[in-house]
């Protein structure tokens, strides 16, 4: 199917969903078609799945490679812009350098030290993936499986899919049969909600984020150093130079991580001689949230089943801010440093330097390993859920 076809059958699908459109509604949106989606993969069936919300068109599109997020087409001063990278095909995705582009990751988001552990006097041993460490699960972790998905409309007539992936005990080298569900849904109010559920029939640990990298200019090609960032958090994990978190909390207060009022990513991030950065080259780190309750915003309207503001992101030129609600205690901020712009995504744009800011709400990295840090462990007979959402406006 050619652009302008996709294009032409996205406008019809919006027409379609809501008569009483706003006059912008579903301009620019550029669907990707079903069938670059269309592949097996490890036995299973890929396929990806659009939702558009009732109100303003608002527009995801997701796979089941990794429970990936792939488009999110948000309004903007100028029409809609796409605001995640990622491919325009499946192929694409299995061929990524990159290959945490919009899904979750897990069972650990981020760093477990040695890729060690020690639950109930055992020690277990993780498939290690990066410098002896385990990341984001490793190098077979959820990203990289196909899950089992349904697309249906929620209780409140809001579009949503739901994501299910078992995981078996000993799967990179994880203790516990472990069955996660991830479940997507698209809200009125332009938010984009992420809601996980998890069980096991051992104890484990389990950490799962949404890694998506998001870029609010609305194309991969473009700095987001512009982005004016908060970060709704008075202290951050202090990590060794493999970024694994040493067990100490700092204060964000008189440094370069205080993002307590708005400041752009770019500002102070190639501050001299200030070592985390220099160690990360640049944000990737974990914020430790405040649990700030934004009372005196409408947005609290958000505030739903114990999720409070994490952090703002905003962009001038397109005037879209990004808010993130969260129940985790912590959040991920990478600023996108380690790409080069060799990859090519959608709309044949590239993935450059420090164009792609990834917000992952989480535990925090190598909990397992620090007991002031709060418990990732998961048992049988309780139930891990998490509640995060992203949500959109222009300014
Ligand atoms: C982030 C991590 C970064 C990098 C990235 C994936 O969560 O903090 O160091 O590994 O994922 O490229």
């Amino acid at each position: 199917m050619t652009r302008n076809l996709i294009k032409a059958a996205a406008a019809a699908v919006l027409a379609l969903s809501c008569a009483a459109c706003t006059e912008n509604k579903g301009t620019g949106i550029e669907l990707l078609p079903e069938e670059a989606f269309a592949k097996t993969v490890d036995g299973k069936n890929v396929a990806i799945y659009t939702l558009t919300n009732s109100t303003t068109g608002m527009t995801a599109q997701l796979t089941n490679y990794g429970a990936r997020l792939v488009q999110l087409w948000v309004p903007s001063t100028d029409g809609f812009k796409d605001v995640v990278w990622g491919y325009d095909s499946i192929d694409a995705y299995l061929n990524a350098g990159d290959k945490y582009s919009g899904p979750v990751v897990g069972r650990y988001g981020n760093r477990i030290k040695d890729g060690k552990f020690t639950l109930d006097g055992k020690e277990y041993q993780l498939t290690v993936n990066e410098n002896g460490n385990q990341l984001h699960g490793g190098a077979g972790g959820f990203s990289t499986k196909v899950w089992d998905a349904e697309q249906f409309t929620d209780a409140d007539g809001n579009p949503a899919v739901k994501m299910t992936l078992v995981s078996e005990d000993g799967e990179e080298g994880y203790p516990g049969k472990l069955t996660i569900s991830v479940t997507y849904t698209l809200k009125p109010a332009n938010e984009l909600v992420i809601d996980y559920t998890a069980t096991t029939d051992a104890p484990t640990v389990l950490n799962p984020t949404s890694h998506v990298y998001y870029n609010l200019h609305g194309t991969s090609s473009k700095s987001t150093d512009s982005h004016l960032m908060t970060i709704y958090a008075d202290s951050f994990t202090l990590t060794d130079s493999e970024l694994i978190p040493t067990g100490e909390i700092a204060p964000v207060e008189g440094t370069p991580m205080d993002f307590r009022t708005a400041t752009a990513i770019g500002a102070r991030i190639d501050t001299p001689d200030y070592e985390p950065l220099a160690i990360g080259k640049g944000y990737d780190h974990n914020w430790v949230l405040n649990k700030h309750f934004l009372v005196q915003s409408k947005q609290n309207d958000a505030l739903k089943d114990g999720a409070y503001m994490a952090a703002q992101v905003y962009e001038p030129s397109t005037g879209i801010v990004m808010t993130v609600y969260t129940d985790q205690p912590g959040l991920q901020f990478y600023a996108g440093q380690g790409m080069d712009g060799k990859e090519i995504g959608k709309r044949g744009e590239i993935h450059n330097v420090r164009s792609g800011i990834a917000l992952e709400a989480q535990n925090f990295p190598d909990a397992p390993n620090h007991e002031n840090f709060p418990s990732s462990v998961l048992r049988p007979g309780e139930t891990y859920t998490q509640h995060t959402i992203y949500t959109f406006a222009v300014k």
